[in-house]
């Protein structure tokens, strides 16, 4: 490997950014290629970073000298891991890793086969006040969780949204965006046994394209016991929504809340703790996928690509079950 490692960008869209401007702060990194289906933002995004740009992922992949890729594509738009696994390079996928079980099911055995380095863009693991509630639990596990992801109707005027209103495409509200709180439950609580969900729609008027639900309410119960509950909205306009967990054990209380998920550890019989969220999160979690490719040590990495596709597993068993109006079982 060069003394930096040498980074290709497959998908320059809104996250992507968000990562390289991360990776840029990091000396070992060194942003050599990016790639994007829009010549224009290939184009731009190369030009702001030195890179060189390219419009398919495959030429990309023949024309480059990379040691590792980063992925960000909408959910309907994943497939190419298998042409990144066939060149045998690490890789860092955005969240949520896939929509087709089947697929991510595929890229995971790929993954294994060439043992290669993965990781998944769940950066809420990364934060030190869910690092601390993960400490927490493994001594007086969670009984009880509730949390969600209550948000606006998207205005449509990012990229993102054109995808993002279209069930096929984004796989809807719970699978693309609570997907971070399925995650953590799943962090905090181990397998899941059994998803029932109910959605709702109909409410959300005036956007042709629109096949999501406006509100959906997920009961997920794990293998060890626990319960959680999980909302999710895009259709509360007036404010006064946001993301939350609140997590409930024997002996404490952890309320995680904000986009940037401050943490308010209640105890019992001692003082709360506070953490801050961080809000360079992105860059925090890119130097440790760097410095796993660099060193070969993962055990820094908080969600690979097996982890993340039980979490995808889980929204999308929830899914099924909205649809039928019957409990899943899930295989792990
Ligand atoms: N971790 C987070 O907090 C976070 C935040 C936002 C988005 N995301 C996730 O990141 C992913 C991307 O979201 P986004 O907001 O960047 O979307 P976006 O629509 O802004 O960008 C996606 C980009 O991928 C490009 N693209 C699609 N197919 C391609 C292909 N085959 N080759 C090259 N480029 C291709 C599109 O042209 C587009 O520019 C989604 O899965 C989303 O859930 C994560």
């Amino acid at each position: 490997m060069a003394d930096k490692v040498r980074l290709g960008f497959i998908g320059c869209g809104g996250v992507q950014q968000m990562h390289l401007e991360g990776v840029a702060r990091i000396e070992e990194a060194d942003i050599t290629a990016v790639c994007d289906l829009k010549q224009d933002l290939a184009q731009e995004t190369g030009a702001k970073y030195n890179a060189k740009p390219f419009t398919d992922h495959k030429q990309m992949l023949a024309d480059v000298e990379l040691d590792a890729v980063y992925i960000a594509l909408p959910p309907f738009a994943h497939g190419l891991e298998l042409d990144v696994i066939e060149k045998g390079l690490p890789f860092f996928v955005e969240k949520p890793v896939g929509m087709d079980l089947k697929l991510c099911r595929e890229i995971a055995a790929g993954v294994k086969e060439k043992n290669l380095t993965t990781a998944v863009g769940y950066m809420s693991r990364y934060r030190a006040g869910v690092k601390r509630a993960k400490e927490i639990f493994n001594g007086d596990p969670p009984i009880l969780l509730h949390g969600g992801w209550v948000g606006g109707t998207p205005n449509m005027t990012a990229p993102i949204h054109q995808w993002w209103v279209v069930k096929e495409k984004s796989g809807g509200q719970l699978v693309e965006q609570t997907t971070h709180t399925v995650d953590l439950v799943r962090y905090f609580c181990g397998d899941v046994a059994e998803v029932y969900a109910a959605a709702t729609k109909g409410f959300v008027t005036g956007i042709p394209t629109f096949t999501i639900d406006d509100a959906s309410l997920v009961t997920f119960k794990f293998k060890d016991g626990a319960i959680a509950t999980l909302y999710s909205t895009c259709a509360a306009n007036g404010g006064g929504g946001g993301v939350s967990l609140n997590v409930y054990a024997l002996q404490h209380t952890i309320k995680l809340g904000g986009w940037a998920l401050d943490a308010e550890i209640l105890t019992k019989g001692a003082e709360p703790e506070k953490f801050a969220g961080e809000q360079n999160i992105f860059e925090i979690e890119d130097r440790v996928f760097i410095k796993a490719v660099k060193t070969g040590d993962r055990s820094d990495i908080m969600t690979d690509y097996a982890d993340g596709v039980k979490t995808a597993a889980a929204a999308i068993a929830a899914n099924q079950s909205m649809e039928t109006g019957k409990p899943v079982t899930t295989e792990e």
